[in-house]
């Protein structure tokens, strides 16, 4: 975990009320592993200073830059979608447990749900980088919300669901899932609760339904890893990245806790990647309606 001073090289709207914003900031480019994040040091026009955490949506250790995907939503990132290419804003990262891939995966399956595909938007490159093959689930309310395919890579097959059906499959991204889960090796997501929990419940039903062999334990015996352990996180079929808010970022304050299996978890430290056999899903909902 570094504090630096990045400077903006350029911004843009790539979707309504969404921004890209790429940061020359080398000594995160070369530490950063897809999943984690930053904390920044955002303003607003009433002189409040406050840090944000922010996914790094790209990091390339060749030109030192980062990008950041967010939506705007507040004051914070208001005053952030307006800083000019040639201003700097202090940040620190990387933070958190990114995603974890096992060496024998080959084949990346990828569910994103709206914004989460800042989440994801790094394993596409590294899992491109190591040979893999990558394809991308993406779910969104409307065509208008359709993330745009030229910020992907040629290699990644991108399919797409929009609640209306005004583009790609009518209905929610969980329903095209099944067609992959024999192809896919592994399979990372992010999105909204309700997206990641359906997700988790399909994942659950899929050795039963493929009579698959688990990730983790070698043919014949060998090892296994507790399930809903942290060591078992890497051979997880499924790995999510949890979207909750932050205050410190670093562990102290306990605001970013959901429930896991094992107790409770700051997202910010032991996440925000979780296999989904580590969260408990029934109370980390009961929990999300409650705070409403
Ligand atoms: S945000 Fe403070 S403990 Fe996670």
């Amino acid at each position: 975990m570094q504090l630096v001073d990045a400077e903006l090289q350029e911004s843009r709207q790539v979707l309504p009320g969404q921004w890209l914003q790429q940061y020359h900031a080398p000594a995160l480019a070369v530490s950063a592993r897809a999943g984690q994040f930053v904390h920044l040091r955002t303003g607003d026009w009433s002189g409040l200073v406050l840090r944000r955490p922010f996914t790094i949506n790209t990091a390339d250790p060749a030109t030192g830059a980062i990008s950041l995907h967010f939506r705007e939503v507040g004051r914070g990132t208001a005053w952030l979608s307006r800083l000019r290419p040639g201003e700097r804003i202090d940040m620190l990262g990387p933070l958190g447990q990114g995603f974890q891939v096992d060496s024998r995966s080959r084949h990346l399956l990828l569910v994103a749900g709206g914004l989460g595909i800042a989440d994801l938007r790094l394993l596409v490159d590294e899992a491109l980088r190591d040979g893999r093959q990558v394809v991308l689930l993406y779910g969104c309310r409307d065509a208008s919300e359709v993330y745009p395919s030229s910020l992907l890579p040629d290699e990644v097959e991108y399919l797409v669901a929009t609640d209306d059906g005004s583009v790609g499959h009518r209905g929610f991204v969980t329903d095209l899932v099944l067609d992959y889960e024999a192809w896919a090796d592994q399979a990372f997501a992010c999105g909204p609760l309700p997206m990641l929990r359906t997700l988790a419940g399909l994942v659950a039903g899929r050795k039963g339904r493929l009579g698959v062999a688990t990730l983790g334990r070698k043919r014949g015996g060998g090892r296994s890893v507790p399930p809903g352990s942290p060591a078992a996180r890497k051979k997880a079929f499924l790995q999510v990245a949890m979207e909750q808010n932050m205050g410190c970022a670093v562990g102290a304050c306990l605001g970013c806790v959901i429930w896991g299996v094992n107790g409770p978890q700051r997202v910010c430290r032991e996440g925000p990647v979780f296999a989904f056999d580590e969260i408990d899903w029934d109370a980390t909902a009961g929990a999300a309606t409650h705070k409403r």
